[in-house]
């Protein structure tokens, strides 16, 4: 064979590769508004950084006839590419081949480039679009997904790993992006369940089709499962582009540094008159975030589910920040059951990748009900305050109002490490609102009164002149100041580079027992 003919070979195999399921199978995948595996790669990293790995890759299975139909790469797509010059791992599912069903060797193609990312220390990003287990080679295909698993779950806290559903991800195959730091789907063309309509309806009789039982609204509104839904699949991969400018590489790196163009020293006077003087009225936290960070510009998780509480990332000064926020907007801004899983498993990423976070709180407690306490909120929300406490990364805190109750201790506070925090001077921390207090701490005196209004009108506003405030705490030294509104965006900045070069650990241990 000539060198030329050797050529021609190779070139022939790798447009076979090319061509995944062939050209019909691709049509269809386009007539259901899909892209391919190799388009949504061409989409993800930066142009012409792609490179492909275990091309010419092929199943080995002979049971149901299958030596008959190889396909070259099988049903993934593999490879490393770059994201704004940052190397990333990608592998993507081929729904053309055996409708990216994962058997053997598409399982060792993934586990292949997510042994390489731990070794380079670069993310995984995950593209699924996948019938599930392949259902002809029957438990070795089981068997492939426990290799990925078990990978997962090893490479958790060490790399980030972000997964997109970009198509169906069904049975047990949700477990893989289910462990993995974050999760998107595409609206209206995504879904994910352990069990699909048909078997729902055996078993409960429950008739529900594949969108509201799995689709993206129902993971992203309800279940919380996704944490953020894209209107296309071309958001979907652009969200995760930008998401990444966010991260580290690894758990060994700092976030990356973003010289910024918003000045660290901007005075933002519209925050002084933000907070209504009326303590029970609502305003928007998310614009508090906007006026303090960079450019205004904030990447938000978990978006519509639990909106009682605020989750994402941004920059200060260009350094990158994980910000917890409560919501008086949403529930009086409660903690719930809800909110403090999604908050502590926020405030736990950020920990993992070295992302200093910046906790707005205005808090008027944890929600009352026996929904809740039956729910476990007692459980659910020592996640959070876990969480907070065993976090060793930069913590600063912004009391803008309430911070009542052990939602004030849970909320990054001092004794629990907070190492910057601050309060404004309409923040009322206390053991509860002036109303409870007063009903309770002056129950016999209110029976007696002539008359009961006017008396507990005046002993509201005693309380609140005295303990609603936030000088008895900066007294004792559990606010490091009391500043202005305005100046929140300097005086942040400020603390984060002072916090550079924080060094703290927790004892040493096997790991710790966060209450699940
Ligand atoms: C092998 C599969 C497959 C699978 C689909 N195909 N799923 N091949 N194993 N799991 C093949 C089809 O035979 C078909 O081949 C091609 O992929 C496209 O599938 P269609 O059904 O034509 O596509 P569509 O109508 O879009 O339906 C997609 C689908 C459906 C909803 C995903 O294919 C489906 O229900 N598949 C089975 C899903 C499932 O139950 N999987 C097992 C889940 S349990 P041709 O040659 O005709 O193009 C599981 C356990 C994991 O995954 C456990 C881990 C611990």
């Amino acid at each position: 064979m000539t060198d030329n003919h050797r050529t021609q070979r190779l070139r022939k195999l790798r447009s076979r590769s090319l061509l995944g399921g062939g050209l019909e199978r691709i049509e269809a995948q386009h007539k259901k508004g899909r892209l391919t595996a190799r388009e949504r790669i061409d989409l993800l990293v930066d142009k012409s950084s792609f490179r492909e790995t275990d091309a010419f890759v092929q199943h080995r299975t002979h049971d149901f006839d299958l030596d008959q139909q190889k396909f070259l790469s099988d049903s993934v797509i593999t490879g490393w590419g770059t994201i704004e010059g940052r190397l990333v791992y990608i592998f993507s599912q081929d729904f053309t081949v055996f409708g990216g069903s994962l058997g053997e060797v598409h399982a060792e193609k993934i586990c292949k480039i997510m042994d390489m990312a731990m070794k380079n220390g670069a993310p995984v990003i995950g593209l699924n679009d996948s019938g599930g287990a392949r259902i002809q080679e029957g438990v070795v295909s089981l068997g492939a997904y426990a290799d990925i698993f078990l990978r997962n779950t090893l490479a958790s806290g060490v790399v980030p790993q972000i997964s997109a559903i970009m198509g169906p991800c069904a049975g047990g195959a949700v477990y893989s992006p289910a462990i993995t730091d974050f999760i998107f789907m595409v609206r209206g063309s995504s879904y994910m369940f352990v069990t699909g309509p048909d078997v729902v309806k055996t078993v409960t009789h429950e008739e529900v089709d594949f969108e509201s039982l799995g689709g993206a609204a129902a993971h992203a509104e309800t279940s919380g499962v996704c944490h953020v839904a894209a209107d296309s699949e071309a958001d979907t991969l652009y969200l995760i582009r930008k998401l990444m400018g966010y991260l580290p590489q690894n758990n060994m790196e700092d976030p990356p540094f973003v010289q910024t163009s918003d000045d660290p020293l901007r005075m933002e006077e519209a925050l002084d008159t933000l907070v209504p003087d009326d303590p029970s009225k609502p305003y928007n936290i998310k614009d508090v975030i906007q006026l303090v960070v960079d450019n205004g510009q904030f990447f938000e998780i978990h978006a519509d589910y639990a909106q009682n509480i605020v989750v994402g990332f941004a920059r200060l000064g260009g350094h990158s920040i994980g910000i917890v926020a409560n919501q008086p907007a949403h529930l009086a801004g409660c903690l719930d059951i809800n909110s403090s899983d999604k908050g502590a498993r926020f405030v736990r990423f950020c920990d993992c990748f070295n992302i200093p976070i910046l906790t707005f709180e205005d808090v008027p407690g944890f929600l009352p009900g026996t929904g809740q306490e039956h729910g476990g909120i007692i459980r659910h929300g020592a996640k959070l305050l876990y969480a907070f406490c065993e976090a060793t990364v930069p913590k600063l805190t912004v009391i803008t109002r309430k911070a009542y109750g052990g939602a004030y201790d849970v909320m990054s506070s001092k004794h629990i490490r907070g190492d910057y925090n601050v309060a404004w001077p309409s923040a009322e921390l206390a053991v509860m609102g002036p109303d409870g207090a007063v009903n309770i701490i002056f129950r016999k005196e209110l029976e007696k009164a002539k008359d009961p209004v006017k008396r507990k009108a005046e002993l509201v506003a005693e309380y609140r002149e005295k303990f609603a405030n936030p000088y008895i705490a900066a007294e004792r030294g559990y606010l490091d100041d009391v500043i202005e509104p305005k100046e929140t965006r300097p005086r942040l900045i400020n603390a984060l580079e002072m916090l550079n070069n924080k060094r703290d650990a927790n004892p040493a241990k096997k790991h710790g027992n966060i209450p699940l």
